[in-house]
């Protein structure tokens, strides 16, 4: 239903974003059908992974229900892992930071976000790090946040303009 609701947004919009809750629920399938790509953002902590294995369990199972058993395709231009609220200080983080990496091997996004206090009181004030005022924090701690969120945006773009490429370079070859 989504997959086509969103039609009259596709033709308005370069990039649609649709963030969903981490379970798998009527929302998230909509959102996953409906999408090109996926970003799954991963904390390094063992719990945050385990249920990450879950989600793809349970991902391969309704994709089989609702698309392959039905004759149906469906791909994605880029699946990629982000490591999220990694903490430096944590030293559990690197082991589980090894497990994503072997598991998820070459979808796992070459940036990291870092556990910052910037994320947490942007977030409880419901806005993000592009809504803070950088004179109202410490310079480095601004810039660590920053660049990171600006590295996961340069990836996802350069994917999306491969895609587009692609797509471009088929209808061309068509
Ligand atoms: N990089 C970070 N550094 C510090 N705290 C963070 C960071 N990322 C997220 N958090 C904290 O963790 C909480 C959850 O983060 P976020 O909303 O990104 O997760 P989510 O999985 O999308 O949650 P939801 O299910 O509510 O959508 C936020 O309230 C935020 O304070
Ligand atoms: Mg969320």
């Amino acid at each position: 239903m989504l997959n086509n609701g969103i039609d009259a947004a596709r033709t308005k919009y370069d990039v649609i974003i649709l963030d969903t809750s981490p379970a798998l629920s009527y929302l998230t399938i909509n959102a996953l059908l409906a999408s090109d790509g996926l970003i799954m953002p991963l904390p390094p902590s063992t719990l945050d992974f385990t249920s990450s294995g879950q989600f793809w369990n349970l991902f391969n199972d309704l994709t089989a229900n609702l698309v392959t058993n039905r004759g149906k395709t469906k791909s994605f231009d880029f699946v990629d892992v982000l490591l999220a609220r990694v903490d430096a200080n944590d030293a559990s983080s690197s082991v589980v930071r090894e497990w994503i990496t072997a598991a998820y091997a070459g979808m796992v996004l070459p940036v990291e976000i870092p556990k910052t206090a910037l994320t947490a009181s942007a977030s409880a004030e419901f806005g993000t790090v592009y809504d803070t005022d950088p004179a109202s924090i410490n310079a480095r701690t601004y810039r660590r946040a920053y660049d990171a969120y600006e590295r996961v945006v340069e990836l996802v773009e350069e994917q999306i303009n491969t895609a587009w490429k692609r797509q471009l370079g088929e209808q061309h070859g068509a």
